[in-house]
């Protein structure tokens, strides 16, 4: 199994305030390949899953496996593509050196050249190639959010975790942006697992999972 998550719990405690119990009891699995919709209203913890199963914050009780290892840094570097809420691209580098810039942060100088590349070939695929040499403030949210789609799928990696691709963009620019990703998913073994608010780009996964009071509800 690609993606194994067992009994994951996170709580958030802040001093002198009330615990917040934001996840308390989640468990499923994603197969390569497999496209799985997270859905849940505002709050619910779909983001703190996402971060979890990054391996970017540390669960409370629980676990997280990728091809049956803990997500680390590495792992992660290697492994999981991830498409932020917000796009975080980094004002200051063009286009390309943005999406070039996952694969500089482990790989030897001798595949940099190979890196360019194939973050030229991904820009390509986004429809943005015209663009790389622009800054993302030049580009709209939808462009940006492109940009971030090629950002996370140059390390060629095994899973994508997508927070909210659709959110912050009109419905017609984010169904685009569906289409795209599951596009360049498909015929793949390239697993995505994707956080929305969106019922056709829920539609577009094999599996959706509601979050609700902490749990997977029974659907
Ligand atoms: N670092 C933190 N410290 C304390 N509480 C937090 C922290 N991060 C998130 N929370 C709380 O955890 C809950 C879940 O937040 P989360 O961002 O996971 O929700 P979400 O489902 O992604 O919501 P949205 O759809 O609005 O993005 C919220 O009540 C939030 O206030
Ligand atoms: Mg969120």
């Amino acid at each position: 199994m690609l993606l194994e998550v067992k009994s994951l719990a996170k709580t958030y405690r802040i001093p002198g305030q009330p615990a917040v119990e934001v996840l308390k009891d989640v468990s499923f699995e994603v197969a390569s390949g497999e496209r799985v919709a997270i859905v849940g209203r505002s709050g619910a913890g779909k983001s703190t899953l996402l971060n979890l199963l990054a391996g970017l914050d540390r669960p409370t009780a629980g676990s997280v496996t990728l091809d049956g290892r803990k997500v680390t840094g590495k792992v992660r570097a290697a492994k999981i593509g991830f498409v932020f809420q917000s796009y975080n691209l980094l004002p200051e580098l063009d286009v390309l050196e943005n999406v070039t810039l996952p694969a500089m942060s482990f790989r030897a100088p001798a595949s940099m050249t190979a890196a360019r590349k194939r973050a030229a070939e991904l820009l390509e695929a986004v429809g943005l190639s015209a663009r790389a040499h622009h800054l993302p403030a030049e580009l709209s949210g939808g462009e940006q959010q492109r940009v971030a789609l090629a950002r996370a799928l140059v390390c060629g990696p095994e899973l994508i975790l997508a927070d909210e691709p659709t959110g912050n963009l009109d419905s017609l620019t984010g169904a685009d942006i569906m289409r795209l990703l599951v596009e360049l998913s498909k015929g793949t073994d390239l697993a995505l697992v994707m956080v929305t608010h969106s019922a056709e780009a829920a539609a577009a996964c094999s599996r959706v999972l509601r979050l609700e009071a902490g749990r997977i509800a029974a659907s």
